[in-house]
């Protein structure tokens, strides 16, 4: 059997699976259909110094092959997490990861010292196209990724993950400036800034007006961007965007990811990540590949 543990900024995962963030919650629904432990780690549902309500509905509408969110970052707050989700969750062999939100640098400081390290990774959230304030208007600006990145690493006491916005010009200088403010490691893509119109009332179908995409619609998109900070970068990276099979998951390790997410396909088959799992084993086996980290980045490119 190959072996499938990854490294990811010094945290080992038993296998190179994870849950996007926001896609699982804390993970309560997915446990009735799955041991969690046989996840590499779960990536939570965002986490803000207060609970948030989020967006008014309708929040979701189907796209093709794909869905349109603008949940806004509903959450319970970092203290309910502590008292309520996390001592669920630690009867599970697997790595947690937080996701921070904020409306500001202080949000994210101050969130990211209320959990110390209640959990093994953060993951940053500069990402989120659902909020006014925070989210992608941080992750869409170099300096601003430089800057926060710095802030809430010299609090954080496990290792940073940078969730990096699509919706920019040059994906790479954003990756470099999480990499220049110290972070650990970068994940990508989040959604894709979208907008579905209802022809017959000619009014946004989502409440908000518009929201971020996800799915196997923007996996080409996710797939490239990842190649491109794999140049830019040399700290690890955890690809997502369209998962669906160990397939989707292999190119996107071809492509640079050390480590992959599963998302939206969770959604209609809340088997997807263990599908995933196996379907990366499968492909290393049949391949006689002993490690999955051989297949990193080992891209050919045409010239
Ligand atoms: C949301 O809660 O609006 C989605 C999370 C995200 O895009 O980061």
């Amino acid at each position: 059997m190959a072996e499938m543990r990854v490294n990811i900024a010094g945290v080992e995962w038993k296998n190179p699976v994870t849950t996007g963030s926001g896609t699982f919650g804390f993970g309560r629904e997915y446990s009735d259909f799955f041991d969690l432990s046989e996840l590499g780690a779960i990536c939570l549902k965002a986490l803000s110094v207060k609970p948030r309500q989020g967006n008014p509905s309708p929040r979701i509408a189907e796209t093709p092959k794909g869905i349109l969110n603008s949940v806004g970052l509903q959450n319970p707050g970092a203290e309910a997490f502590l008292s309520t989700e996390l001592p669920w969750l630690r009867q599970f062999d697997t790595k947690l990861i937080a996701n921070l939100a904020g409306s500001t640098i202080e949000d994210y400081v101050q969130v990211a010292e209320m959990l110390g390290d209640s959990v093994d990774m953060f993951e940053l959230n500069i990402s989120c196209p659902n909020v006014k304030e925070g989210g992608m208007a941080f992750g869409t600006d170099a300096k601003m990724i430089e800057n926060v990145t710095s802030q809430v690493k010299q609090v954080s006491k496990v290792p940073l993950i940078v969730k990096l916005s699509p919706n920019v010009t040059d994906i790479a200088e954003m990756a470099r400036a999480a990499e220049a403010g110290g972070a650990d490691a970068v994940s990508l893509i989040n959604t894709l800034f979208g907008m579905r119109i209802d022809v017959k009332t000619r009014r946004p179908v989502l409440r908000n007006n518009m929201g971020g995409l996800s799915g196997p619609a923007v996996k080409p998109v996710a797939v490239r961007m990842v190649y491109q900070v794999r140049q830019a970068v040399k700290i690890p990276i955890i690809g997502m965007g369209g998962i669906t099979t160990g397939e989707d998951a292999v190119e996107f390790m071809l492509a640079g990811a050390n480590a992959v997410a599963v998302g939206t396909a969770g959604i209609v088959d809340p088997y997807a990540w263990i599908r995933v799992r196996n379907g990366i084993e499968q492909y290393l086996n049949e391949n006689n590949i002993a490690d999955v980290n051989e297949i990193v980045g080992a891209v050919q490119m045409n010239d």
